[in-house]
C-alpha cells in the first residue's frame, strides 16, 4: 500500500516553473471560435397567420416567424450586408403578398431577380402581374415620367422638381429649379388636349424652341407670363448658359436610347388601378440600361404609389398594398422626403418595406431618421460593427450588439411589429425562394406585357415623326426666340428624338460626382447670366 502524500502546495510562480506552458503556444492567440449569436424564439403571442418571415431555431424545427399584413403599414426596415438574403427576402414577401390576395409593388434594382419572381407568381394572380422590364429593348414599356392624373399637374410638377433636387443635391441650383419648373408647368399645366401628353424630351424642346414654345401658350400671368418674358430677354448665350445645367442632366437621361425608348412614350402605367385593384406591379432597373437614370425612375414610381394613394384617399376597408423597394436609399427620394410618406402611408393603407446593405447608405439625414424612426418592423442580417451598434437598441434586451453581428448566415434578427406594438426581438432563419410554381406563369406574365407594349422599331418611329428637327448645324443658326425657324439648344444637339441621330456622348450626369453645379457657375446675382465669353 503507497505511503499517503500530502498534498502539494506551491505558489503560482512555483507552479508556473513546474507546468511550462510551450512559449509560442502562449504568445500565439487563442483560437477560439466566436460565440455565436444567441437564438431567440419568438414570444408565446407571436402572429400565427400572415406573411412568412422564417424559422425560429437553428434546425429549422422551430416555430414559424410570421408579420399580420396590416403590420406592413407601420413600415418594414430590412438592412444586411450583401449577400444576406436581403433581396431573396423582399421576393418571398412579394410571392406571399400574391399568395395572400394583396396588391404590391416591387422596385427591383437589377432587374436578375425578375425571372426568379415571375417563375413563382401563383398561376391564380398571373393575370393581375403589371410588368415594367425596363431592360426589355425590344420592348420598350411607356414610362412617361410627367403623366399624371388630371387635377394633379402642379402637385405633379413640384414633386418632380423636388425629386430632381434631392437627386442631384448639391448640384442643383436655384435656377435650374426654376427653369425646370416653369417649363413643366407650361407643359403639364396649360397642357391642351390637342396636344399629344408632353414628355421629358419636351422640356428642352421647349426652352429651346420658339416654335415649339409658341403651341403652348401660358395662361398664369403673373410667374409663369414672367418667366417666359425673361426667357426671351435673354441673348442666346445667356439663354445657353442658364439652361446648361440642366441640358447637360436631362440630356444624361434622354441621350441613352434605351431610356429614351422608355421615358418619351406618351403613356404610363395606370397607378390607380393598380392600387385599387390590387395588381402586382413588377419594376425592373437593370443598371446596364439606366445607369444612375434608375434612380430618377425609381423614385418617380415610388412618388407615383405614393400619391395615388392618397388619391384614393383613407379607406380602413382597403387591404393593405405593399411598397417593396430594393436598394431603397437610392429610389426613396420623394420630393418632400420620406418621413412625411412614412408618418402618413398607413392611413392611406400603404406599406413600405424598405431594404439596404448598411446605414452608412442613407447620406440623406431625412431618409435616415425617417426609417429609423418610422419602420416599426426591423429585420436585420448579420451586421458590421457600427450597425449593430446603431441598431441595438432596437434589439435589447434579448439581443445586444454582439448578436446582430454574429447572426449566421441568412439567419436574421426579427424586431415585429403587432397590432401597434413591438412585439420583443426573436432570431429566426430566412427560408431560400419556394420551387418555380409547376405551371410556370413567367413566359405568359411576359408575353402579355410584350403585347401591351410597342415594339422598338415603333416607337422609334414615333419619336421621329414627334421630336424629329432639321439639324441646325446645317446651316439653321439661332433666331430670336418666337421670331424664326426652331434653334436647337445654342452649344448642344437638341434632344435626341428618335434613332435618326444616336445618341453621341451620352454624358452620364453621375450623380453628385462629376456634374458641376449651376450653384457654381452663379454670379452673386445669379438671375443675371454672365455674358459667354
Ligand atoms: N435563406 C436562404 N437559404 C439559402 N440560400 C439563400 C437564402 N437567402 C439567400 N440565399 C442565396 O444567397 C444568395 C444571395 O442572396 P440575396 O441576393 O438575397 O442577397 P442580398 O442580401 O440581396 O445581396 P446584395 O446586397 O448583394 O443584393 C443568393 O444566391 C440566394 O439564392
Ligand atoms: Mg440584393
Amino acid at each position: 500500500m503507497p505511503a499517503p502524500q500530502p498534498p502539494l502546495i506551491v505558489t503560482a510562480a512555483e507552479a508556473a516553473a513546474l507546468l511550462p506552458l510551450p512559449e509560442q503556444a502562449a504568445e500565439a492567440p487563442l483560437a477560439l471560435p466566436e460565440a455565436p449569436a444567441r437564438s431567440i424564439a419568438p414570444v408565446a403571442d407571436a402572429p400565427t397567420a400572415g406573411f412568412l418571415i422564417g424559422i425560429a431555431g437553428q434546425d429549422r424545427l422551430g416555430r414559424e416567424l410570421r408579420i399580420e399584413s396590416e403590420a406592413f403599414l407601420q413600415h418594414v426596415h430590412v438592412l444586411g450586408p450583401t449577400g444576406r438574403d436581403k433581396t431573396t427576402q423582399i421576393c418571398n414577401l412579394y410571392l406571399e403578398a400574391a399568395r395572400l390576395g394583396l396588391g404590391a409593388a416591387y422596385i427591383e434594382p437589377k432587374g436578375d431577380a425578375v425571372d426568379d419572381v415571375l417563375q413563382r407568381i401563383p398561376p391564380e394572380r398571373a393575370d393581375d402581374v403589371v410588368l415594367l422590364d425596363l431592360g426589355n429593348e425590344l420592348h420598350p414599356p411607356a414610362l412617361n415620367l410627367l403623366a399624371c392624373a388630371p387635377g394633379d399637374e402642379d402637385v405633379h410638377v413640384q414633386a418632380l422638381v423636388g425629386i430632381f433636387a434631392r437627386l442631384f443635391d448639391r448640384f442643383w441650383g436655384p435656377r435650374s429649379e426654376d427653369i425646370l419648373r416653369s417649363a413643366l408647368a407650361t407643359l403639364l399645366a396649360n397642357h391642351d388636349p390637342q396636344l399629344p401628353t408632353p414628355t421629358l424630351a419636351d422640356v428642352l424642346a421647349l426652352l429651346t424652341d420658339p416654335a415649339e414654345k409658341a403651341r403652348r401658350p401660358v395662361s398664369d400671368p403673373v410667374a409663369l407670363a414672367q418667366f417666359w418674358r425673361q426667357w426671351r430677354a435673354l441673348s442666346d448665350s445667356q439663354r445657353e448658359q442658364a439652361l446648361a445645367p440642366l441640358a447637360n442632366k436631362l440630356r444624361a437621361f434622354l441621350g441613352r436610347r434605351a431610356l429614351r425608348n422608355v421615358l418619351c412614350q406618351e403613356g404610363a402605367p395606370d397607378f390607380e388601378r393598380i392600387l385599387a385593384e390590387r395588381k402586382l406591379l413588377l419594376v425592373a432597373l437593370p443598371a446596364r440600361t439606366l445607369g444612375d437614370a434608375a434612380d430618377l425612375v425609381g423614385s418617380v414610381i415610388v412618388y407615383r404609389l405614393w400619391q395615388t394613394a392618397q388619391r384614393l384617399g383613407p379607406d380602413p376597408d382597403r387591404p393593405p398594398f405593399l411598397c417593396l423597394v430594393d436598394e431603397a436609399h437610392r429610389f426613396c427620394r420623394l420630393p418632400q422626403g420620406l418621413a412625411q410618406a412614412l408618418a402618413e402611408a398607413r392611413g392611406y393603407r400603404l406599406g413600405f418595406v424598405l431594404a439596404h446593405q448598411h446605414l452608412a447608405q442613407l447620406t440623406d439625414a431625412d431618409l435616415a431618421a425617417a426609417i429609423h424612426a418610422n419602420t416599426q418592423t426591423k429585420l436585420c442580417f448579420a451586421l458590421p460593427p457600427q450597425d449593430a451598434r446603431r441598431m441595438e437598441a432596437h434589439f435589447l434586451p434579448r439581443l445586444d450588439e454582439n448578436d446582430l453581428r454574429r447572426l449566421g448566415r441568412y439567419r436574421l434578427a426579427c424586431r415585429i411589429s403587432d397590432e401597434g406594438r413591438q412585439l420583443p426581438a426573436a432570431t429566426a432563419v430566412a427560408y431560400p425562394l419556394p420551387l418555380p410554381t409547376r405551371a410556370n406563369p413567367a413566359e405568359r406574365i411576359r408575353a402579355a406585357a410584350r403585347g401591351r407594349a410597342l415594339t422598338v422599331t415603333e416607337v422609334e418611329a414615333a419619336l421621329t415623326e414627334r421630336y424629329g428637327r432639321p439639324d441646325p448645324g446645317d446651316g439653321g443658326g439661332s433666331a430670336a426666340p418666337d421670331a424664326g425657324p426652331p434653334s436647337g439648344p445654342p452649344s448642344t444637339p437638341p434632344p435626341e428624338g428618335g434613332p435618326r441621330r444616336r445618341p453621341s456622348g451620352h454624358g452620364r450626369a453621375g450623380f453628385g460626382r462629376s456634374e458641376k453645379s449651376d450653384k457654381d457657375e452663379l454670379n452673386p446675382d445669379e438671375d443675371e447670366p454672365r455674358a459667354a465669353a
